[in-house]
Formats: C-alpha cells, structure tokens, sequence
C-alpha cells in the first residue's frame, strides 16, 4: 500500500517541495522515516503514531517506510508531521486520495491529533501555488499569514481528524485579506530627542535616501535614542514588501499576520558573523535577511567583533547573501539600511576629553574597527556630542510625521528614477554616472574634498549619492555645489 502527499522544507526563505512517500508493506511492526530527516523529523513517529491513535484512526500494525523526497535536501523541525499522517491514512484507505492529491500541508502534531503551527507558512502557500495545487492545509494560527498569498486557497485544520472534513468539502478556505500598508503599533516618536539639529538632519537624509549611517560619541548625548527613532521616518511599506518581510518572518518561526512595519533589528554586540549573515544546512536567514526593507542597528559597534563586521561587507554591497550548498546556490535578500553608534574609544569618554585614560594601543585598536572597511562602506558619519543645557530644555522640536513626509516626498521622487521600491542609497555605479552629473563648481569642490579628505573611489561614489538625495529632500533636478558641500561634511570622519 503507497501514498505520496506534498509539504515543504525551508531553503534560505524559500519552500521547496518535499514528497512524503509512504509504503506500508508486511513485517514487523516498524516505522522508518528515511531521506536526511533531522532528530525533530525523525521523532515525528512518535507524535504520528500517538496521534492517530488518540483520534480514533486505526494505526497500521506493519511495516511503515516514509521517504522524504528530494534525498538531498536536507529536512529540519517537526513541521512534517501532517503530511506524513495523512500519507499513512490514504495508504490505509481511512482518508479519500483526493485530499492529498489536492492539498500540500504543514503542521506539527500534538499527541491527541492537535495540528501546531509550523514555521514559514507564508512561503509554503507560494510554493502550493507554484506545484499548481488547489490549495494548502496549515494550522489555524498559520492562516493569517499563508492567505496573503494570492491564488491558492488556505485551507485550515484544527486537528487531524478535519482531514477527513476537508474530504468532504466541510471546510471553507480562509478569506484572502489586502494586506494593508498603515503601520499597527505606534514607534517612538523623534520629539523625544531635544536639540542635535545636526543629527536631525543626518537622520532626515539617511532615511530619505536609505544611506548607512554611523553615530560616534561620548556616553549619554542620545546616539541610541536617536538611532531607535529611524523606524518612525521611514515610508509604509508596499503591499510587496509586505510579503517578503512576513515571508522571512515566518521562515524564521514568526507566526501571526502580515508584519506591516519595517523590520529593526539590533543584534547583541556578541553576534557571530553566522548569526548575522545567515548560512548552515539548510541555509537560514541571518540578521541581515530578518532586517531585509528595514533597518539594521549595531549599537556599540566597537565592541562588535572583527570578523562579524568583516562579514558585513559583501551583503551590504550586493544587497544579498548567496549561500553555496551541494545542489548550487541559496540566494538570501537583505536589503537593509545599516545605522551603528559607537564611543570613541573603549572607557567612552575620547581621547581628545582629558579624562580618557585608555591605553593608545587600545584606542588605536578601537577606532581601527571603525575606521577599516566597514567606514568605507558607510554613507554617513556624524560626531554626537552632548547637547548644551538650552538645548534640552527646548520644547520646540520637530516630531517624527513632519520629518516622515518629506522623506516620503524625496523618495517617491527617487522611485520615479530608479523604479519602485529603490532609493539612492542603492544605485549601482552606472546610476551614479547616470543620475548624479556635477556642474562644474561642484566637481571642483568634490575634488577638493577628495585631496583633503583621502577619499577613496567608493567614497566618492558615496558622497554622489548623498548629495543626490539632498537634492532630493529640496526637491531639486540639478545637483548645486550646496548640495556637494553638504554632502561632502555628512561623510566627514570625526578628528580622533
Ligand atoms: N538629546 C537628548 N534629548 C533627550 N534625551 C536625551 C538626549 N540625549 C540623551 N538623552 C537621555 O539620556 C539617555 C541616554 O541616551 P542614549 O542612550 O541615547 O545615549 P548614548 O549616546 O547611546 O550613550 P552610550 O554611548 O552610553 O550608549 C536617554 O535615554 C535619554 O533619556
Ligand atoms: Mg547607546
Ligand atoms: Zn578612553
């Protein structure tokens, strides 16, 4: 007796088919599951067994093989425990062929036949989709999100015994909501940060343009307070990226909704360079692909180990990680906008203060991790110091909408160029010749700044697309010699 359904494992933020075969044969009593199960697959025997018996199904007293089709792919997490019972029940005849020639399903079993949400539903419904299924079975918690999908009808069970209701057309696919755009939850707000009228404004271009931004300063002036209100300029997101950002959500365990704000992520300082760009077997997102259409803020970031920040280098200049496994490549997203802050030297206080007591091989060590590559790559630079007494006590401060309007003005002017979903922080070289021509008072100021600042090419590239988005905040076509000359000061590194 054979049966085959269809589940998915998660590859990077993808769902890739999986065949459950079942071949109930005479023998002893057994269950093997072969085709790279890991522990928690492995042990969905148990949960099967128990829960087809405790749901009044006649548990086969033979010989059970389940294969798990494509061998090399690798099968993690007890999300394979439904297609499996549902195999075993069609091989038995306890179940209409019908509901697993129709249906892909997921979910993990309790031992009374409960159906738990599995992780990454949203991309399991794409895949459905793409195998031209008729629909998916998830559990109830897993709906929200698998019916963002368009296309495939979700389908869901509360228990494996409404496998049989699904047979009889009992159930009624999930209705299909338009995800919407306004974000849910309020963010903390930017007039809770008195004074810094500089900082403002680099908050302002960053999130304009989506430009990386680093903050450097002694304890307390509000780096981090700063830095947490970037979320609040930021335009909604498209209903596309909606997707893509619950996709990568759900792969990662996140169940619910559709996730309408823009992902911030602020790893600890102690993250290993695996943790935050992703990779293993199977490939799983990192840190950078969980902050994929958002924001990623490294906070104190001198204390971040080197090798961490190395690996920062590549995703944040091609805008993905790619993963190498045997059967070719796993490409991960993670277009994000990179904010850090940091102190200037380990006790915090910098060595220009007088009250720094650091070791200057120390120091020097500090601000190497600062200043090496991953600067480079920086768009923005900005020195905070502590804002003087009257600054504090000013009530008059610009609150996040206000900001949030022109940033979205600048960037609808920036979609319009470059296509939808993309910013200036992004453009490719051929853009930046394409889009950031200088006049001639401006490619004299820009090569100024280039002898007196050691800009390297891609600083210079840099500072382009920084005074394009000044550019664009004015709403202006031309880039004036203003423009440059602000840009140019946005990108200086503070004098250690
Ligand atoms: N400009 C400011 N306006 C209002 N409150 C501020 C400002 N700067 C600092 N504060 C207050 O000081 C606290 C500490 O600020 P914050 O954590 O942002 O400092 P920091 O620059 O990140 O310091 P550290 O280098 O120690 O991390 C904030 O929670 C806030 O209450
Ligand atoms: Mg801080
Ligand atoms: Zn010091």
């Amino acid at each position: 007796m054979f049966a085959l359904a269809r589940t998915f494992a998660l590859v990077g933020v993808d769902a890739e088919p999986v065949y459950v075969e079942v071949d109930i044969g005479g023998g002893l009593p057994s269950f093997t599951v072969v085709g790279l199960p890991d522990t928690a697959v492995r042990e969905s025997r148990e949960r099967v067994r128990s829960a087809l018996r405790n749901s009044g199904f006649k548990y086969p007293d033979h010989r059970i093989t389940v294969n798990l089709a494509p061998a090399d792919v690798r099968k993690a997490g007890p999300g394979f425990d439904l297609a499996i019972a549902a195999a075993i029940l069609t091989a038995t005849g306890q179940l209409p062929r019908a509901v697993v020639d129709n249906y892909a399903m997921a979910g993990e079993l309790a031992l009374d036949g409960a159906i738990r949400a599995a992780p990454g539903a949203l991309a399991m419904a794409e895949g459905a989709r793409g195998l031209g299924l008729r629909g998916v079975a998830v559990s109830p918690q897993d709906v929200s999100q698998a019916a963002l999908v368009e296309g495939i009808d979700v389908m869901p069970v509360e228990h494996v015994t409404e496998l049989r209701s699904l047979a009889e057309g009992a159930i009624q696919p999930a209705a299909r909501d338009e995800p919407a755009t306004e974000p849910d939850g309020a963010l903390p707000d930017l007039s809770d940060l008195r004074g810094h009228p500089v900082l403002r404004r680099c908050l302002e271009i960053a999130a304009a343009g989506s430009h990386s931004l680093l903050l450097i300063g002694p304890p307390g002036g509000g780096k981090t307070l700063a830095l947490q209100r970037l979320p609040s300029l930021l335009p909604p997101l498209s209903p596309n990226e909606v997707i893509e950002v619950t996709r990568i959500a759900g792969v990662c365990g996140e169940n619910g909704g559709p996730r309408l704000q823009r992902p911030f992520r602020s790893p600890h300082h102690t993250v290993s360079g695996r943790a935050l760009v992703g990779g293993g077997s199977p490939p799983r997102p990192g840190e950078v692909t969980r902050a994929h259409r958002g924001v990623l803020f490294l906070d104190e970031l001198g204390e971040f180990r080197r090798d961490a920040l190395e690996a920062l280098r590549v995703p944040l200049e091609e805008g993905a990680v790619t993963v190498a496994r045997t059967t070719g490549t796993v490409s991960l997203p993670c277009r994000f906008m990179l904010v850090a802050a940091s102190n200037p030297c380990p006790c915090g206080s910098g060595p220009e203060s007088g009250e720094c007591d650091c070791h200057p091989g120390a120091v020097t060590r500090y601000l190497a991790k600062l200043s090496g590559a991953l600067a480079d790559r920086i768009d923005i630079i900005h020195r905070v110091d502590p804002p003087p007494a009257d600054e504090l006590v000013d009530e008059a401060v610009e609150g996040s909408a206000a900001v949030r309007e022109r940033v979205a003005r600048a960037r609808r002017i920036q979609e319009k160029r470059l296509g939808s979903g993309r910013a200036n922080g992004e453009m490719t070289p051929a853009e930046v010749r394409e889009h950031c021509e200088l006049d001639r008072e401006g490619r004299g100021l820009l090569e100024q700044a280039h002898r007196q600042l050691h800009l390297s090419a891609r600083g210079w590239e840099r500072c382009l697309r920084l005074a394009r988005t000044i550019a664009d905040l004015a709403g202006e076509e031309a880039i004036s010699a203003e423009r440059v000359t602000e840009a140019v000061a946005r990108r200086r590194r503070p004098d250690p």
